[in-house]
């Protein structure tokens, strides 16, 4: 039976269709296991084409009107910094755990209560916006069997500023494939951000689904910015299967789903 939300409670006698393009649009664009070769059939074979991948390599748009030319970035200040020096590793050298302080630092600079939103206390903004300040995502982090005090999934409550047991899956079984294990091998951690889609449909409808997509994509750069001024190396990813990571967060893939991964581990030298 499904569990009330905000969004079924708000349009209990409107004529509900089973053909929602922004769920199919979701569906659509999962990855499974037993169907990979279907859901991504050119993956494999673009890798034996180096001159098609060089092809994309200064992918832009010119038009032929007038231009003006750009002074060079100052790149001094931190922020620029933490922009300028960020980049995907291949692999995490060493495994190092994380401590509960680092942990806190990165959660609140990804999806944290940065202050209040109105001048009563109880509405609260967090560090990445939000359409109608509605919030539908929710941040998760597992941890492998190498770090013992964290082993397991968890919810991060931004309220609370606290994570919330969900299950005892790890981050080495929840990736268990063969090819995952260059992202796997020695990470600390695994971000996922999850669009929690009924959040903001009751308002926004359709369009709802694509500000779930902008948010997530915002959480994630702020995670990213923030892993890099803590010194940690991050790997976003897109190869995950969505229905085991549904499974290990208990989401249940509809009105809850995963929409950005990132692994995170210790530096090289
Ligand atoms: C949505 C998304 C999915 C990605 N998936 C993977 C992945 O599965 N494996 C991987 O090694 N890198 C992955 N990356 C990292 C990209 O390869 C990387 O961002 C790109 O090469 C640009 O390099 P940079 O991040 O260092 O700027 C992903 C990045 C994004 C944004």
């Amino acid at each position: 039976m499904a569990i009330p939300n905000i969004e079924s409670i708000i349009r209990a006698h409107s004529d509900f269709s089973m053909d929602d393009p922004a769920e199919q649009y979701i569906e659509a664009t999962k990855m499974h296991r037993l169907t990979f070769g279907i859901d991504m059939p050119d993956t494999h074979s673009l890798h034996d084409k180096p001159e098609l991948i060089k092809a994309t390599w200064r992918a832009t748009k010119q038009t032929d009107g007038r231009v003006i030319t750009l002074d060079d970035p100052n790149v001094d200040d931190d922020l620029s910094q933490a922009l300028k020096s960020r980049r995907t590793v291949q692999r995490f050298p060493t495994f190092k755990a994380f401590r509960d302080d680092d942990i806190s630092q990165l959660c609140w600079s990804a999806d944290g209560v940065s202050g209040s939103l109105v001048e009563e206390k109880g509405h609260w903004g967090r560090t990445a916006p939000s359409g109608g300040a509605l919030y539908p995502r929710d941040v998760y982090l597992i941890f492998p069997k190498a770090d013992a005090a964290h082993a397991g999934s968890w919810h991060y409550n931004p309220y609370e500023q606290r994570l919330e047991h969900v299950d005892d899956a790890t981050l080495d079984e929840v990736f268990s494939d063969s090819w995952q294990q260059r992202a796997v091998a020695n990470a600390s951690v695994c971000f996922v951000v999850a669009g929690v889609f009924w959040r903001n449909r009751f308002k926004y409808n359709l369009r709802g689904t694509r500000f779930a997509l902008i948010e997530s994509g915002m959480v994630t750069q702020n995670l990213l910015l923030a892993a890099q001024r803590q010194h940690w190396a991050s790997m976003p990813f897109g190869g995950y299967y969505d229905d085991e990571l549904c499974h290990a967060l208990h989401l249940d893939g509809l009105n809850e789903s995963p929409l950005s991964v990132v692994f995170i581990g210790a530096r090289g030298q």
